[in-house]
């Protein structure tokens, strides 16, 4: 497994390898590494001919009073986690290697990156769909994983790609969870024990919704009250926010549930903020 600490360095190489026809599955990540991360490299793997994994804690996406600093790092095991499932490449930058001192120029979905987590954490998605484009323009892959984990993130790539003509295809891939439903996450470490044991709720709330579409005609209206009625009835999360969007492009829905729908939760535990999501399909 190859270690690149500067774009150079992995340019040449995926070069190489599209010479020799080699086809690139591209997992791009902040570390940490954890199931929910290494579920992306295996699909990586099991569709392309070279796998590169990047490692990057991104600052732009990150807001002045966000967790950057405290955000978990462990790039050794990271690297060991990452040998053992056969990658080929990984992308391991600095911030200033990423970005020159005078960066002016950024990528934005316009609509998608202000509504959802995107009034919450102003910037963000301006931080993600930049570093992204950043990072499919230094490795060139023919292929991206992404965690439907974070669903919102996925759809802004997706528009991102089809907007600016990339010729990159984004795969999807379902949100691996811990034996108690709690989808994983490198935050998950900064819970207490008390808001861990706390924090399924997010799951048994989507599992409700989800359960509740299955047994027959229902308005969205229905679901997202149903959501929030479980979320609020959980002892130590704060500020729960619950939309039931299209399953597409992320627009709002009201009526009878028709169509494919996304059901984006998040609440505060603590100062860590968890997300969660789940498609629900009409009956
Ligand atoms: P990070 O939070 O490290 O996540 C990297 C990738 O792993 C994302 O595509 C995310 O959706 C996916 N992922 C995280 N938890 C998952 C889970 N439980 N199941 C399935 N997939 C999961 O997302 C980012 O980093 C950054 O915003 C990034 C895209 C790297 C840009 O900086």
């Amino acid at each position: 497994m190859q270690i690149c600490r500067t774009k150079q360095e992995i340019r040449a190489l995926t070069r190489r390898w599209r010479a020799e026809g080699r086809s690139i599955g591209f997992a791009p990540t902040m570390g940490y590494l954890h199931e929910g991360h290494l579920a992306l490299v295996r699909r990586a793997r099991a569709e392309n001919d070279a796998v590169v994994v990047s490692i990057f804690v991104n600052p732009t996406q990150f807001g002045p009073n966000e967790d950057f600093d405290s955000y978990p790092r462990d790039p050794e095991r990271d690297l060991l986690l990452l040998r053992a499932e056969g990658a080929d490449a990984v992308f391991l930058p600095d911030a200033a290697e990423m970005y020159a001192p005078h960066a002016q120029t950024f990528v934005e979905a316009e609509r998608l990156s202000r509504i959802l987590i995107g009034r919450l954490r102003p910037g963000h998605f301006r931080g993600v769909a930049t570093v992204v484009t950043k990072l499919f323009n230094i490795v060139a892959p023919d292929a991206a994983y992404f965690g439907e984990k974070d669903y919102q993130q996925l759809t802004v790539i997706r528009r991102m790609v089809a907007d600016l003509d990339v010729p990159v295809r984004i795969v999807g891939v379902p949100t691996v969870r811990e034996p108690d439903g709690l989808a994983m996450s490198s935050r998950n470490v900064r819970l207490s024990p008390e808001d861990r044991a706390a924090a399924p709720v997010l799951c048994r709330a989507l599992d409700a919704a989800e359960a509740r579409a299955a047994r027959g005609p229902v308005s969205v209206e229905a679901l997202r009250r149903l959501i929030r009625e479980t979320l609020e009835a959980s002892p130590r999360g704060r500020d729960p926010r619950v939309d039931v969007r299209a399953a597409d492009d992320l627009s709002p829905l009201r009526g009878a549930l028709r169509r494919p729908a996304v059901a984006l939760i998040s609440m505060r535990f603590g100062d860590v903020l968890l997300i969660d999501q789940r498609v629900i399909r009409p009956a």
